[in-house]
């Protein structure tokens, strides 16, 4: 056990680099100091959770408070969807559908699901604007638009975003459509199809998760799927993963501890042209991929670890931050972690026997994509990232979130260029609600070729300029406005957020 202590001296440290800006307050200095834990269960591993499956047009949700059994001891305090200790189902979704969500909270404090990476009208958004009060059930209604690929619901209200996605509040969507169902890929869901989110935690010595804003923001132990030490077992074939990166803050740097290939197949908004080959994949949080592993040639009984390889990285990719020892010599400090500037496995992968009618090959193209280009914009405008400095979040071009500020005003069926520019003190993941855009350029380099497909979500790396071309089609804005926002929810709830109306 390590306690957390705090010096003037780490304060000043944290104040010069930059990062955690916003623990440099004096009632901080104050706040009694919490206490990292170490693992004390079982040694070895955890069965990964397999979140239960919700399909059809009807889902029901219901968000409740409930308890994890983490550490020996006193149980973790978490919120689930139903009945969920960590987490909630997951909703399968064909596209065409009209589909009728029952949003029911039962907690305490007032909060909104938003259905992330969704092309649906703003009042059905789940942004900060459709909040569900303690008690009250919230059934927004859509036809289901987006392409085949990994979505996902969590909770949207401003200033809540972070604490209640700490508790554990969130889910993965999968979308299902002819044109991936036409293609010969793993899709039996927990066999050869496995969801996988990922996100770390702190634990306090009252074992729950620490939720101070201020203080944490990357946790020191990964839950994959809120198990601690995960482990699955997985057939020896073609094995489609979904990875969410649900983290806070922490990006990902994902590879195989054997530093195999796999095959990127989509993005966050569907299916790439062609799989794209690669030992690692960067993931911010938000941002979803699935991939495809090759275990056909590994013996039964093997085993391989999914790793995040973050040590080594650049300033500005969040959960490089050092220093794993305290100027007092303890471990753990603020804006860093257990796991901040290492390497960590996230899932243990055991192979076992093939499936009959196991996938054995990876598909050599996939679907014919049709995106923006330079040639289809009608109209261009730059976002800046702004803030950051101490006792002041960030912010976009200098103006923090206000419900009654609308940022922008796109017309209808405009096809933009947003130029979005980080000359600031930190990298962050920029999200768009209502659309899927295309990344068509960025200052530090080529665009990679696994996140060349649809995305709402994307790193944007400290001192570069990224080009985004995106469409806003099909829906105006009546009463709420959309929603673009850092998607680290501390940096969300601190005001980097900004609205944007749709009109005719
Ligand atoms: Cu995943 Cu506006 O959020
Ligand atoms: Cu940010």
């Amino acid at each position: 056990m390590a306690i957390i202590r705090r010096s003037f001296t780490w304060f000043t440290v944290v104040a010069l680099t930059g990062v955690g800006l916003f623990a440099c307050t004096a009632d901080e200095a104050t706040s009694t100091a919490p206490v990292i834990t170490e693992p004390t269960g079982t040694p070895g591993y955890n069965a990964l959770w397999l979140p239960p499956v919700l399909s059809g047009t009807t889902f029901n949700l219901t968000l409740a408070k409930s308890t994890k059994q983490y550490r020996t001891g006193a149980a973790t305090n978490t919120y689930g969807y139903n009945g969920s200790s960590f987490w909630g189902p997951t909703l399968i979704m064909n596209k065409g559908d009209s589909v009728t969500l029952n949003v029911t909270n039962t907690l305490t404090d007032q909060t909104t699901t938003h259905w992330h990476g969704f092309h649906i009208a703003p009042e059905m958004d789940g942004g900060p604007h459709q909040v569900v009060a303690p008690g009250a059930t919230w059934s927004p209604t859509f036809r289901v638009r987006n392409n085949a690929a990994t979505y996902w619901y969590h909770p949207h209200l401003h200033e809540k975003t972070y604490e209640q996605l700490t508790m554990g509040a969130g889910g993965l969507i999968i979308i299902r459509d002819p044109a991936e169902a036409a293609l010969a890929l793993p899709r039996s869901y927990g066999v050869d199809d496995i969801p996988l989110v990922f996100s770390s935690r702190r634990f306090l010595s009252s074992n729950q998760f620490a939720k101070d804003i201020k203080v944490t923001t990357y946790g020191d132990y990964m839950l994959t799927n809120g198990t601690e030490k995960a482990m699955v077992t997985m057939p020896k074939q073609v094995v489609r993963l979904r990875l969410l990166n649900a983290e806070i803050e922490r990006g990902l740097n994902i590879g195989l501890s054997d530093n195999r290939p796999f095959s990127v197949i989509t993005n966050d908004g569907g299916l790439l042209d062609a799989p794209v080959v690669v030992t690692r994949v960067v993931m911010m949080p938000g941002e979803r991929v699935e991939i495809l592993v090759d275990l056909s040639k590994d013996a039964v009984g093997a085993s391989l670890d999914l790793m995040a390889y973050n040590a080594g990285q650049s300033f500005g990719f969040p959960g490089q931050e050092g220093n794993p020892v305290q100027p007092d010599g303890t471990a753990g400090r603020i804006n860093s972690s257990l796991l901040n500037n290492t390497d960590f496995p996230m899932l243990r992968m055991a192979v076992g026997a093939a499936t009959a009618s196991a996938i054995t090959s990876v598909p050599s193209t996939l679907v014919a994509n049709r995106y923006w280009t330079t040639a289809d914009v009608t109209n261009s405008r730059t976002v800046t990232i702004t803030g950051g400095q101490p006792g002041s979040g960030f912010s976009f071009d200098g103006k923090s979130f206000s419900h009654t500020l609308i940022n922008h005003t796109i017309k209808l069926n405009a096809v933009e260029k947003w130029t979005v520019v980080n000359n600031n003190v930190f990298g962050h993941a920029i999200h768009l609600h209502d659309v899927q855009f295309k990344i068509i350029s960025r200052s530090n380099g080529p665009v990679a070729p696994y996140e060349s497909g649809w995305k709402d979500t994307f790193y944007l790396p400290l001192g570069t300029t990224a080009v985004v071309l995106a469409k806003f089609e099909d829906f105006t804005t009546t009463a709420n406005a959309y929603m673009f926002h850092c998607h680290f929810s501390n940096h969300e709830d601190e005001g980097m957020m900004g609205q944007f109306t749709v009109v005719p």
